[in-house]
């Protein structure tokens, strides 16, 4: 059961598509007050769950999280916010329930940190609506909650093969040799990504024309090959008189104004620029329009970028700290000045006050950014979603963002942003995956490989291990850092194998999504979620269920030959170094230390199920679904979903023609 409180006068943010009962009674559970806290105390054996793509563990108690969708690419333990806002969790323990704060502003869960077992929700000002979800158990809340902000986004199924991505393929040569190196080692490849560098000096829907000549060319050259090319976008518009994005996004006052009214001036990659106005229905849809520039290339999927928004430094700020710098410098700079100005320099990037010198129109009236933050980076993705449901209305597109707000799910997937080449964020990316997915985000993947820092072969061959489940697989990493093509690996031949293994995995993984995107559940759950009665399970931190067959155990461990793993019930292990290459043992619920060689890959299957397993093939176009195998237990099936991949159906539902497997 769904019911409403609404405190004040909410902004609308569309996070929800169907209506829930308003309850003009006192909101359960929490303690209010008119400042916008909610405090609720927690008993010992209190599970939080949620706030997608946060930091720290799934059990979400002992930490504050701020819902502010920022650029940290250095995000550590101590982080408050990454890129996403998804306010949404479950407490399970003495009593159970699900709640849902829709609040675009800036919005603090303290979960045990101030006082260890209490947590209070605090709004910056107290116009929210909080939805409170009432079920049998944690699948039954999710679903109803999934039920409320309506269906995940469903992308074309060759998203789901390998992408191979680097901010620094610099023109056509780069992308062609990324393409034929993998085809010389039979690695299937799906994608290649172009990052900023493709544009004309980093404006939107331009194409640097001495770097990539012909990409009309280069992407059908790709698409011949089975390789899609997927460009970025990113959120703001460079400033330059001619570039016809920025005239005529000054021209219809689509940009966000300072308090002036004047076009408000940030800088990002192309230096001063324009951010479009998402919340602004006439600037979405022009925005989305622009999409078109690209599409007409041939190109079928995007990844939004810098849109919560990043925003460098402001001329305001950066004329000020200048100011300042001029008079420290003027002096014999003393250590306190010394700190002032590096301070100040570090404090243009992300500078939360920039945040409140501009304004949207909202249907007339003028909304200043701070109280709506959260929803830009999602209405840049509406943009390109609603556009191209008309630009192209006969395929499904490839998107995903960076910023997200709950909603943003119907549009695109997520990436989970700057990580970096370290173990610890393979465990990270891991934690956030059921969360994600309660805010209704199942399409979405960590850059594997780290996008920081230098990644090591190990860690890249563990991380493969990990990301294959997932279904965004994309390797991808920062200019300057260790090239992470798996081609530059003395072990290419064992990352090879992952990679084949994950495109025998692909119908499989395939028909799970679908299954979870078009019943509202999740593709990855906690133990707990579906062993609720036992204790064990509810303190599992590394260890997801995925679909309603597979349990995955990563090793996120530098040096580690095998590590623990909790069986709830009996299950197989498997022990994979190919997709033909395999040994399975029936193993009992327990803990168990489990052996695995860096070339090897462990899951486990659960009691009586069995999984598809295909012919790896060198890109999802090519595969054969009539070469599926079952692997599991004696006599089990397997419901296999098949669709065309790409079409949308006219009627909001996908065609799915179900096919059962037999029995080993
Ligand atoms: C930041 C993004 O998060 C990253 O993935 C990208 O490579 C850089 N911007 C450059 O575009």
């Amino acid at each position: 059961m769904i019911k409403k409180y609404i405190f004040g006068n909410p902004f609308p943010t569309h996070a929800t598509v169907e209506n829930a009962e308003i309850c003009n009674h006192k909101l359960p559970y929490f303690k209010t007050d008119e400042n916008g806290n909610f405090t609720l105390n927690l008993d010992e054996n209190d599970i939080v769950y949620g706030l997608g793509e946060q930091i720290r563990g799934i059990n979400k108690r002992g930490w504050k999280y701020v819902s502010w969708c920022s650029d940290n690419p250095d995000h550590h333990e101590d982080t408050h916010s990454l890129y996403g806002a998804h306010n949404f969790i479950i407490v399970s323990g003495k009593e159970l329930f699900g709640a849902f704060f829709d609040y675009p502003g800036r919005l603090t869960f303290d979960i045990g940190y101030t006082k260890i077992n209490e947590m209070s929700v605090h709004a910056e000002r107290n116009n929210l609506a909080v939805y409170i979800i009432t079920g049998e158990n944690e699948k039954d809340i999710t679903k109803q909650f999934r039920r409320l902000i309506g269906r995940s986004y469903i992308p074309p199924m060759w998203a789901f093969g390998y992408g191979q991505s680097r901010w620094g393929y610099q023109n056509e040569q780069d992308i062609r040799i990324v393409a034929e190196k993998y085809k010389e080692r039979e690695i299937p490849l799906d994608s290649i990504y172009l990052d900023i560098d493709y544009m004309e000096r980093y404006k939107d829907f331009t194409v640097d024309k001495n770097r990539f000549p012909d990409l009309e060319k280069l992407t059908a050259d790709m698409k011949t090959q089975g390789i899609h090319l997927v460009p970025i976008i990113d959120a703001g518009i460079k400033i330059e008189e001619g570039y016809d994005v920025y005239e005529e996004g000054v021209k219809n006052n689509y940009f966000c104004k300072n308090e002036n009214m004047e076009d408000f001036v940030g800088a990002v990659w192309p230096g001063r620029v324009h951010f479009p106005d998402f919340l602004n229905s006439d600037a979405r849809e022009w925005f989305g329009g622009k999409y078109s520039a690209l599409t007409e290339l041939g190109i079928d999927g995007f990844w939004n970028d810098m849109n919560e928004p990043a925003i460098f430094y402001t001329d305001d700020r950066l004329a000020d700290t200048l100011k300042k710098n001029d008079s420290l410098t003027s002096k014999n700079m003393g250590i306190d000045e010394y700190f002032i100005f590096t301070g100040m320099v570090a404090g243009l990037n992300g500078n939360v006050g920039d945040y409140d010198k501009f304004y949207h129109n909202v249907d007339g009236q003028m909304i200043k950014h701070s109280e709506v933050h959260n929803l830009y980076g999602m209405n840049m993705t509406r943009s390109a979603f609603e556009a191209l449901q008309k630009i192209q209305p006969e395929k499904r597109t490839l998107f995903f963002s960076r910023a997200s707000y709950i909603g943003a799910h119907r549009y695109g997937g997520v990436w989970q942003g700057d990580n970096k080449s370290w173990w610890s964020h393979i465990l990270q990316s891991m934690q956030q995956l059921p969360a994600l997915n309660m805010a209704g985000f199942l399409f979405t993947g960590a850059d594997t490989g780290g996008f920081g820092c230098d990644t090591t072969e190990d860690l890249m061959l563990r991380w493969l291990q990990y990301s294959l489940f997932t279904p965004l697989f994309r390797n991808h990493a920062a200019a300057g850092t260790r090239e992470q093509e798996l081609y530059h690996f003395s072990t290419v031949e064992a990352m090879g194998e992952m990679i084949k293994i994950r495109y025998s995995l692909i119908p499989y993984l395939y028909s799970e999504f679908l299954k979870a995107a078009l019943n509202d559940e999740m593709l990855f759950r906690p133990l707990s979620f579906d062993f609720a009665n036992d204790e064990d399970s509810r303190n599992i931190e590394d260890q997801l269920l995925l679909g309603n067959e597979l349990m995955i155990t990563p090793i996120y461990k530098q040096n580690a030959n095998g590590r623990y793993v909790y069986l709830p019930e009996e299950m197989m292990l498997v022990r994979m170094k190919k997709h033909d290459d395999f040994k399975t043992e029936i193993l009992p619920k327990g803990h168990h230390y489990i052996p695995c060689k860096l070339n090897e890959l462990i899951f486990f299957i659960r009691k009586d199920k069995a999984i598809a397993m295909c012919t790896p093939v060198d890109c999802t176009e090519k595969i054969d679904i009539g070469t599926a195998k079952l692997l599991g237990y004696q006599g089990s099936t397997y419901t296999l979903y098949k669709d065309d991949g790409i079409s949308h159906d006219p009627k909001g539902s996908l065609e799915i023609s179900v096919l059962k497997t037999v029995d080993i």
